[in-house]
């Protein structure tokens, strides 16, 4: 059974949504093994984020994941990077499907209210990022 990273961002948190977006993912038939709501230092958001350090808006990224508390959680399911990339929505909330989370709560591009593992192998990069073995409750 598969398992994906997801951070719930901090424009989110900020307004009062890890519920609702929690929801959202367990009503896909996403199990959360694990979650912390934690505060990045921009030096960690640099490291997490370092496969984006050349676009331009590294900076604006790095400094937005690091302004206020974040919820970080491994999702268990059948294919679930791709489950909880569908349930996210697309990256920029004005293409993202009518029912996702980006549509309903993201505010732009940049403020999208969560990240989620692109594919299996950078999930388990992802998630030994933020999560030791002991940690995981399936
Ligand atoms: P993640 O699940 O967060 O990785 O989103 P994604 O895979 O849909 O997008 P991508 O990996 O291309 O970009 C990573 C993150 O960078 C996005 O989720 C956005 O938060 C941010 N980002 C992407 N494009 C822009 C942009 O044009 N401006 C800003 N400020 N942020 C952007
Ligand atoms: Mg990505």
């Amino acid at each position: 059974i598969e398992r994906t990273l997801s951070i719930i961002k901090p424009d989110a948190t900020r307004r009062n949504l890890t519920g609702k977006i929690n929801a959202k993912f367990e009503d896909a038939g996403l199990r959360i093994v694990a979650q912390k709501r934690i505060q990045l230092s921009l030096q960690q958001a640099q490291q997490f984020y370092a496969v984006h350090s050349a676009r331009p808006f590294f900076g604006e990224l790095t400094e937005f994941m690091a302004s206020g508390p974040v919820v970080v959680q491994v999702l268990e399911g059948e294919g679930a990077v791709l489950k909880n990339r569908e349930v996210m929505g697309a990256t920029n909330p004005k293409d993202a499907a009518p029912g996702t989370v980006r549509a309903e709560f993201a505010e732009s591009v940049g403020e999208n209210s969560v990240h989620g593992s692109d594919a299996p192998e950078t999930a388990a990069q992802e998630i030994a990022f933020f999560f030791s073995g002991i940690e995981l409750v399936g």
